[in-house]
């Protein structure tokens, strides 16, 4: 049985700000933001949104009567999670009025959990042909204004649907995993913004991309030639393009081209968006899907996913017949070019007035469009809103 992502879509905040204009007010040349890091755009997450009102708007555009009606498990991949004990999972069953006789749970292994998600919903399809799991992929990734990590924030959420038969990508039994005991990037109890070794983070990642995709090699017999496009967590899009030089560097010339020109189309989202640490990997198929224009239904697909403390996987999936369809009008690079730009002090005031902890606050959403807000914390209990309802 053909089990895997059968629908998928994103959701951010509304605004911008132009990584030139960061790199000039950090007095850095704008080419090591551009070129460097690889980042030209970065999500502003004003207060009114966290990772429930994302996961919300990006379920929302999956989860049509089909979905509703054989929904039976919700897995939360974050790491930016709202509360110590509450999964964030389960305001989304009065947020998007689902069915309650479904299981929910929250992962955390960094930015990693976003593909346990999809393997754990996979054995959950293979028990339960008739389920549709849905996966949830969202965080706010902070490190601090003015810091060396500042360039590499942004935030977001990638909502799947996990099915038998799905239209878009069947994911093949073939995946290759690591996990060590490592301090390259870490948020202690307490803390709004990610402690971080960033450039060991950058080799550690580096490191477990050969170690599992040598594994990987060692189980299936799989060279690079065998795949038409390599995906990779981007927490910039740099690094991910690091990864695809150390994998095609013996590779064919002509291969490593092909796979060099699906590599540009697949971080082109992640460079307008910035890291939203789980989802990252999830909003590159998404480019991938709205802007290669030579993906075959039949092709091989590799994802490279790593968290930091420290996990990777490399596996893969075929397309399916007709995926090309939910991707045609590009409704993500729709919805990114319709955002708009706010200026550098405007995003440190809005970094600034994200709510961590209080046990009161309001906020007013006058200027946040989302149809899922944030709204504010009383008596200790953060408050949710649906627009129109
Ligand atoms: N033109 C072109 N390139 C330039 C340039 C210019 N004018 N100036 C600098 N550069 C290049 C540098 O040569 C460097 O490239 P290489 O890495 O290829 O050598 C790049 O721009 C970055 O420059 P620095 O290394 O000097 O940058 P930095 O020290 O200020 O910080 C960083 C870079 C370590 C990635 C930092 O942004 C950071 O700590 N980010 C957060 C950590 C992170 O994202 N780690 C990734 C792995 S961990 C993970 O994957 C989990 C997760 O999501 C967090």
């Amino acid at each position: 049985m053909k089990i895997g992502i059968d629908r998928i879509a994103f959701a951010t905040s509304n605004q911008f700000v132009d990584m030139a204009e960061l790199a000039h007010a950090r007095h850095e040349d704008p080419n090591k933001y551009l070129i460097g890091i690889g980042q030209k755009k970065m999500a502003v997450i004003p207060p009114t949104q966290d990772i429930v009102t994302m996961a919300a708007s990006a379920a929302n555009k999956v989860l049509g009567p089909e979905e509703r009606a054989h929904l039976g498990m919700i897995l939360f991949a974050t790491e930016s999670a709202i509360d110590n004990s509450k999964s964030a999972a389960a305001p989304l069953i009065r947020l998007l009025d689902l069915n309650p006789h479904v299981r929910v749970a929250e992962l955390k292994q960094a930015c990693y959990t976003g593909t346990a998600g999809l393997q754990l919903a996979k054995g959950q399809v293979a028990l339960h042909p008739d389920q549709i799991v849905l996966v949830i992929a969202a965080d706010i990734a902070r490190y601090g204004l003015k810091t060396p990590g500042e360039p590499t924030q942004g935030g977001g959420a990638v909502a799947m649907t996990v099915k038998a038969t799905p239209r878009i990508l069947a994911l093949e039994d073939d995946a290759a995993v690591v996990t060590k005991d490592i301090m390259d990037f870490w948020r202690p109890f307490g803390c709004d913004a990610a402690f971080v070794d960033g450039k060991y983070s950058t080799k550690v990642y580096l490191d477990f991309l050969a170690d599992t995709f040598t594994h990987y090699q060692e189980m299936n017999g799989r060279t690079v030639d065998d795949f038409a496009a390599l995906l990779f967590h981007l927490p910039f899009t740099k690094l991910g393009l690091k990864g695809l030089r150390q994998l095609i560097a013996d590779a064919d010339l002509k291969i490593g081209a092909r796979l060099a020109q699906q590599f540009e189309a697949a971080r082109e989202y992640g460079s307008q968006v910035g890291n939203l640490y789980t989802g990252s990997l999830y909003l590159s198929l998404i480019s991938l899907l709205e802007n290669s224009t030579t993906l075959r239904a039949g092709e091989r697909i590799g994802l490279y996913s790593y968290g930091s403390g420290a996990e990777g996987e490399f596996y893969s999936g075929i397309l399916q017949p007709g995926f090309a369809a939910q991707f045609t009008t590009r409704p993500t690079g729709q919805a990114l070019a319709s955002r708009k730009q706010v200026s550098v002090q405007e995003y440190e005031k809005l970094y600034d007035a994200a709510v961590h902890g209080p046990a009161e606050s309001a906020l007013s959403a006058d200027d946040d469009p989302a149809d899922f807000i944030f709204t504010g914390v009383h008596n200790h209990i953060r408050q949710y809103e649906q627009r129109g309802n």
